[in-house]
């Protein structure tokens, strides 16, 4: 500590300041010339600034960064290394699947062993921070960036967040193979109104505090040293001005002493929202709220100064939010070794090694969600023909959104998991159309249709293109595309032994396939081996593993759509069609088509009797909830135990159902096994209308099952 604090006496103001300063590796000097062009000049970056820039993002690869730290370490008076932060979000070079469908594992130490395989091939090409977990409740499927998150629930987010967070860091981060995690978007991002990108987000204190922060919270409590504010303006204030958030929730209640660093030219964006008049103000409003580094928009590297020797900002508040820059480089041992784990030649070896793909495998099958299969998966190995048809047959884009390093010529289609799968089997492929969304051509779905029809069976492969989900890149409509659907007519009606395959980085509404396909596995954007774990699946290698941990709706105009909802005044309690004056649309049920915890597999599952160990309990007491679950089918398999409750009267109205615990167990067939969950007071704690976190005495309904969709069958007091 005594050493950064006397760095600190050293650094000039200018200096200082670089430290708060984050900039894209194309505007760094390579070369020690003291020239700034055209796209420096509009930062407001001198020579001086350039050369100590605390941070960079967007680099390219080992060799990059370490060409880009020596000559940053030779040009920066007082030789302090910089920070390099990249958006590992679901793999490095080696691409796992979306985080979504992560979420659909319901397995933690899965997903922890995932991040720490990015987390170490991300250091190894000289990242220092990761840009992730994104931990943005979603529960509108429109929102491109759905495919990010882990989901619509609090509770399961909270727990994928902390897996996160522990698979990138460990406990033990002077290990240079684990890099910080950086929780974002802070706060709230996914409630984006009509689920339209970048959109205002306005929610009551109750909302906030009951769905959308307790994923960041667990993150931060897992150790997270960075978090970044979200773009949005939530109640008319933007994420990274506002106070509330900032400093009285993240930094007061919460105890977070790490890094806040702005998203990409939030700070200059807030001009844009209407919420200042110039980027000064916009500087003086961010530092005031606790933003310590700016990503890429230049209002404090012009403006800091200026406001510092205004009196407006304190060199305090200057010093404070370098210390905590400085501690992160510290902790990292950069002032050390500022190259850290960075080395083109482990990087090589360990990006798509085979140990790292075959976890993506393995991962793909278990975050695939079987929606449907009337009995034709798993398909026999010994089919004669096959017939792989749709514009995701051949197409090797199936890693997802925001893959970092990640490569399409790394990953293997459909048709080459298949044809790998089955040496010997006659395999024809057809496109049938694009993947566009706007595109009408329909010219190839007779050919693929005489594809199917003439295979023993067919591969349906549909859905929605990896760069149709992901930042920017909602949907108004999120049905199939018109020639995916006339597609999909064609070929099930060609072939009853047709399998959907779905790529999709969000839920799609697809009633059409629920009605008319014989099966239908999501496969999400599975990464690197999507074909492979594909092939896996299809043939019985592997079994579905994932539970949706987003709802899918009938209709887009359901959106958003999530189990957890309130019960209303007047509840649908009757078919919709025929129902009135009740809560509900006169063409589409309330529910979605398949609901949050839904997933089939290739085995059955009966639960038993639920019981409970009490019918009441006080807040110190304790009651267990248990169920004996077996394997009522011809294959092992796994099952998602699912713990459900009701709070049926509060001070506040609470949610028809709230998930409060799930375990993953796997059974033998014929096997049976007892799942107990323990309820404490601390299962039954809410913020309460009075503005705090805690119980209320009454009647609480339960469930353990297999999906959100079951009925509560028990109930309970908490005295
Ligand atoms: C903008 C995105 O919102 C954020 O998630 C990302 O980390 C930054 N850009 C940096 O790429």
């Amino acid at each position: 500590m005594k050493k950064l604090e006397n760095l600190l006496k050293k650094m000039s103001l200018d200096q200082k300041i670089g430290q708060l300063l984050q900039l894209n590796s194309s505007l760094l000097n390579r070369e020690k010339t003291n020239i700034v062009t055209g796209p420096q000049q509009k930062l407001g970056l001198t020579p001086e600034m350039l050369q100590c820039c605390g941070s960079v993002l967007n680099f390219d690869c080992a060799e990059s960064m370490i060409a880009l730290q020596k000559a940053h370490l030779e040009q920066d008076p007082l030789g302090i290394p910089m920070l390099f932060m990249m958006d590992v979000i679901h793999g490095c070079r080696t691409i796992f699947p979306i985080p979504l469908a992560m979420g659909c594992t319901f397995d933690t130490e899965l997903v922890k062993k995932c991040v720490t395989m990015s987390a170490k091939e991300a250091a190894a090409s000289g990242v220092h921070v990761a840009f992730s977990p994104m931990l943005d409740l979603v529960r509108d499927a429109r929102w491109g960036r759905v495919m990010e998150s882990t989901g619509e629930d609090p509770y399961l987010n909270a727990r994928m967040g902390e897996a996160f967070v522990k698979g990138f860091q460990s406990d033990i981060l002077d290990r240079p193979e684990y890099i910080p995690a950086c929780v974002k978007h802070f706060a709230a991002y996914g409630a984006a109104e009509a689920g339209r990108d970048y959109n205002t987000v306005d929610m009551s204190e109750h909302v906030l505090r009951e769905y959308y922060l307790p994923a960041y919270k667990a993150a931060i409590d897992a150790g997270a040293l960075l978090v970044m504010p979200s773009f949005n303006t939530i109640g008319g204030t933007p994420s990274v001005a506002n106070k509330h958030l900032l400093r009285d929730i993240l930094r007061d209640e919460w105890g977070f002493d790490g890094v806040v660093i702005s998203d990409y030219a939030a700070i200059r964006e807030m001009r844009v929202h209407g919420y200042v008049e110039t980027d000064k103000e916009g500087a003086l409003k961010a530092m005031e709220a606790g933003c310590d580094i700016e990503m890429m928009s230049g209002a404090y590297p012009k403006h800091l100064k200026e406001l510092v020797e205004e009196g407006k900002v304190s060199m305090e508040q200057i010093d404070r939010a370098v210390m905590r820059v400085l501690r992160l480089k510290d902790k990292l041992g950069l002032f050390e070794n500022p190259y850290r784990y960075a080395s083109a030649i482990t990087e090589k070896v360990l990006s798509t090694s085979f140990e790292s793909r075959s976890l993506v495998r393995k991962a793909a099958a278990e975050a695939a969600v079987l929606l449907k299969n009337d009995g034709v998966l798993p398909f026999s190995k010994d089919v004669k023909s096959v017939a792989i048809v749709g514009p995701f047959a051949e197409e090797k884009g199936i890693k997802g959104f925001w893959s970092c390093y990640g490569k399409d010529e790394d990953c293997v289609s459909v048709a080459e998991g298949v044809r790998a799968k089955l040496p010997d089997a006659d395999i024809v492929t057809a496109k049938g159309c694009s993947h566009e969304l706007l595109d009408r051509d329909t010219s190839g779905v007779d050919e693929a249709a005489k594809a199917a029809a003439g295979a023993d069976i067919a591969i349906l492969c549909i859905g929605e293109y990896q760069n149709h989900s992901g930042e920017g890149n909602s949907r108004a409509d999120i049905s199939l595309p018109y020639p995916q659907r006339k597609l999909a007519e064609a070929v099930l009606a060609a072939n009853p032994n047709t399998a959907v395959l779905l790529f999709t980085g969000r839920p799609l509404a697809i009633p059409e396939l629920g009605e008319a396909a014989p099966a239908i596995l999501n496969m999400w954007q599975p990464g690197t081996e999507g074909g492979n774990a594909a092939a896996d699946l299809l043939f019985g290698d592997a079994a579905p593993g994932g539970r949706l941990a987003m709802s899918f709706p009938y209709m887009t105009g359901q959106c958003p759509v999530y189990y957890n909802h309130m019960n209303t005044g007047r509840p649908l309690k009757k078919d919709f069609r025929t129902a009135a004056y009740c809560s509900r649309y006169q063409d589409c049920p309330n529910d979605p088509l398949y609901p949050f915890g839904f997933g089939l597999t290739y085995t059955t599952f009966e639960y038993g009797e639920i019981k409970l160990s009490a019918d009441s309990m006080k807040p110190d007491g304790k009651i267990t909830a248990s169920v004996t679950v077996t394997n009522t089918g011809d294959r092992d398999g796994a099952e998602v135990v699912q713990l459900y409750l009701r709070d049926n009267v509060a001070s506040l109205v609470r949610p028809v159902k709230e998930l409060k615990g799930y375990q993953k167990i796997f059974l033998r067939k014929g096997e049976s096994r007892e799942v107990s969950f323990e309820i404490t007071d601390e299962t039954l704690r809410f913020w309460r209308a009075d503005g705090t976190y805690g119980s209320e005495p009454g009647e609480f309904s339960l469930a353990l099952a297999p999906s959100s969709a079951a009925p509560l069958t028990n109930t309970f007091r908490l005295d």
